[in-house]
C-alpha cells in the first residue's frame, strides 16, 4: 500500500465545525478530497465549506445534523445518496467530554455523550463499511483519545466511550486486512480546541502540554499514508500510554486519579449541553 491519492475521495467529517474536525477538513482539501462537513452549527460549517471551496479545487457540502440523534449514520447516508454524494471515506471525529464526580454528573449529558461518541459512530461507521471497502482507497478514520488506555477517574465515562472506540476500531482495522479500506483509531492527548469549554473545566487536561490539532492531523494523516499502517496512533503525551504498561492497574488509576483531583479547579459553567 502507498500514499492515498484524495483527489478521487469523498470523505465525510463529522465534528468539522471547530477544533479537530476543522483540521481534518482543511488538509483533506489541501489533498484534493471533495468533503462533506457535518456538526450542529451551520454557520460555522458554511463559512468554513466556502474557504475550503475558494483555496482548493474541491467540491465541499454543508450537513447541520445532531449525531446524538438515533439511526445517525442511515439517515446520513440515505440523504447523502439522495442528493447524489456517494462517500469513500468518514472521519468520525464529532465527540465531547465532560468532567466530573461521577455522583454529581448530570444523567441527561452522559446519555448525550455516550449517543455521540458511541453509538453514533457506531451507527456511521456500520452505514458505511461497504462502500468504503468496495472503494479505491477508503478511509476510514476514528477520533479516540489518549485517555482511552486507562481509566480516567472524574471523567469515567467519557475515557470509556474513548477506550470504545480504540478497542472497536482497532477490530475493525483487523477485519479489513486484505481490503482496499484503510482504518485507524487517532489517539490524541490533550489539545487546543474547544473541548475543554465544552468539558466545563480548563484543567480536565490534567497539566499536561496541548497539541495543536494541526500537529495531530497531520501525524493521523501520515500514518495512514504508511506502507503498513498500524491500527491507531497516539499524536501527542505518548508517555502516559508507556506509563499503563509498567504501572499495574491499581496503581494506574490510583495515580489518574492523584492527577485529576491535583490539576482540578472549580468547574466552569459547560458550554455545550
Ligand atoms: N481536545 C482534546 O484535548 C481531545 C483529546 C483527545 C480526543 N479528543 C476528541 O477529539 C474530537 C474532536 O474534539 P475537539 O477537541 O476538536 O473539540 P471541539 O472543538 O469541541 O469539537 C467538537 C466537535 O464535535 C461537534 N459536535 C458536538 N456535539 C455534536 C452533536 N450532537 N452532533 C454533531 N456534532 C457534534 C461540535 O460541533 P457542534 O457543536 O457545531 O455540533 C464540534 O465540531 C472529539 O471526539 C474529542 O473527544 C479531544
Amino acid at each position: 500500500m502507498s500514499k492515498i491519492d484524495y483527489h478521487r475521495q469523498t470523505v465525510i467529517v463529522t465534528g468539522a465545525s471547530s477544533g479537530l474536525g476543522a483540521e481534518f477538513a482543511r488538509q483533506l482539501a489541501r489533498r484534493g478530497a471533495n468533503l462533506v462537513l457535518v456538526a450542529r452549527r451551520a454557520d460555522r460549517l458554511e463559512s468554513l465549506a466556502a474557504e475550503l471551496t475558494r483555496a482548493h479545487d474541491v467540491t465541499v457540502t454543508a450537513i447541520a445534523r445532531d449525531l446524538g440523534l438515533p439511526d445517525a449514520g442511515r439517515t446520513l447516508r440515505a440523504e447523502l445518496e439522495s442528493r447524489g454524494i456517494y462517500a469513500t471515506g468518514l472521519v468520525n471525529n464529532a465527540g465531547f467530554g465532560t468532567n466530573d464526580a461521577f455522583t454529581d454528573e448530570d444523567p441527561d449529558r452522559l446519555q448525550s455523550m455516550i449517543a455521540l461518541n458511541v453509538s453514533a459512530l457506531v451507527d456511521l461507521s456500520r452505514a458505511y463499511i461497504d462502500p468504503l471497502t468496495a472503494a479505491d482507497t477508503g478511509v476510514l478514520i476514528n477520533t479516540a483519545s489518549l485517555l482511552g488506555f486507562q481509566p480516567i477517574p472524574y471523567m469515567g465515562v467519557y475515557a470509556a466511550t474513548k477506550a470504545f472506540v480504540l478497542s472497536f476500531t482497532e477490530s475493525l482495522w483487523e477485519e479489513a486486512h486484505g481490503t482496499n479500506l484503510r482504518v485507524l483509531a487517532v489517539c490524541p492527548g490533550a489539545m487546543q480546541t474547544e473541548f475543554f469549554d465544552v468539558a466545563g473545566n480548563q484543567s480536565a487536561d490534567l497539566g499536561t502540554k496541548r497539541a495543536t490539532p494541526e500537529q495531530v492531523v497531520t501525524i493521523a494523516l501520515d500514518t495512514l499514508d504508511r506502507r503498513s499502517a498500524p491500527p491507531s496512533v497516539v499524536t501527542n503525551s505518548r508517555s502516559l500510554v508507556l506509563l499503563g504498561k509498567l504501572l499495574s492497574r491499581r496503581a494506574m488509576v490510583r495515580l489518574m486519579g492523584w492527577m485529576a483531583r491535583r490539576s482540578h479547579t472549580q468547574p466552569t459553567a459547560p458550554a455545550n449541553s
